[in-house]
C-alpha cells in the first residue's frame, strides 16, 4: 500500500509550517487516487497472488499479461520488462543516482511494484508530494513531470515497467538540488502521522 505525504521542506516549495497539509499522509487507495488524479498521476492497486516471489521476470510478464497489454493500450507502451534491484545488484550506487536527484524524461515512467518500497517525490505545481510505493502500488508518472526517485533503506525493489521506445529514456536533470531538502525516509503504511481526510467528500 502507497503513503502520500506532503513533506515539509527548508526551501518552503512544501506546505508551510502551519498550513492544512503540514505533514500529512494519505494512506487508503481510493484517498490517493483522488487526490493524485488531477496532479495527473493515476494510481492503481493491482492483485498479487498471481505468481510467488520466487517467479522469473518472463513469468512475470506472462502472469500479468493482460495488464500489460491494457497499460499498453492506454499509454501507447510499446515494451515492457521486470527490473530487479538489491543490495547486491551490480552498480547500484550509480544507477540510483541516476534518478535519486530532481529530472524529468519525455516518457512516463510507469511501476507496478511488485516487492519492496520506493519514493518517488514529485514536484507538482510549486509544491512537492511524496509517494511511498510497495507491494501491489502502479503508478504512472507523465512525461514531463518534475520529480526524482530514491529506495527505502533495504534497498530492494522489484517492478514491472513500461516503456514508449524500447531505447528507454534519459533522465534530464533540472539541477535545482531541490531533492537536498528531502528526508528519503520510508515510514511505511503503518505510521501513524496525521491523516488528511478532506480530500474526497462522499
Ligand atoms: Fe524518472
Amino acid at each position: 500500500m502507497a503513503v502520500l505525504r506532503f513533506p515539509q521542506s527548508p526551501h518552503g516549495r512544501g506546505p508551510v509550517r502551519g498550513d492544512p497539509e503540514e505533514n500529512l499522509q494519505i494512506d487508503s487507495e481510493a484517498e490517493i487516487r483522488v487526490a493524485l488524479a488531477p496532479l495527473g498521476i493515476d494510481y492503481e492497486r493491482w492483485s498479487l497472488d498471481r505468481v510467488p516471489d520466487d517467479a522469473s521476470a518472463d513469468e512475470v510478464l506472462a502472469a500479468y499479461t493482460n495488464e500489460i497489454d491494457e497499460m499498453k493500450r492506454r499509454g501507447g507502451y510499446v515494451t515492457a520488462d521486470v527490473i530487479d534491484v538489491n543490495p547486491t545488484t551490480p552498480n547500484l550506487e550509480a544507477m540510483l543516482a541516476r534518478f535519486d536527484k530532481e529530472h524529468t524524461h519525455d516518457e512516463d515512467e510507469v511501476r507496478f511494484i511488485l516487492s519492496g518500497r520506493g519514493i518517488f517525490f514529485l514536484h507538482l505545481d510549486q509544491k512537492v508530494v511524496s509517494v511511498e510505493v510497495g507491494p501491489g502500488d502502479m503508478l504512472r508518472v507523465p512525461r514531463g513531470t518534475t520529480h526524482w526517485f530514491t529506495l527505502c533503506e533495504d534497498r530492494r525493489i522489484r517492478a514491472i515497467r513500461w516503456f514508449q521506445a524500447t531505447s528507454g529514456w534519459t533522465p534530464l536533470y533540472t539541477v535545482s538540488g531541490l531533492e537536498r531538502g528531502y528526508q528519503p525516509l520510508c515510514l511505511g503504511p503503518a505510521y501513524l502521522g496525521p491523516r488528511l481526510r478532506s480530500t474526497i467528500s462522499a
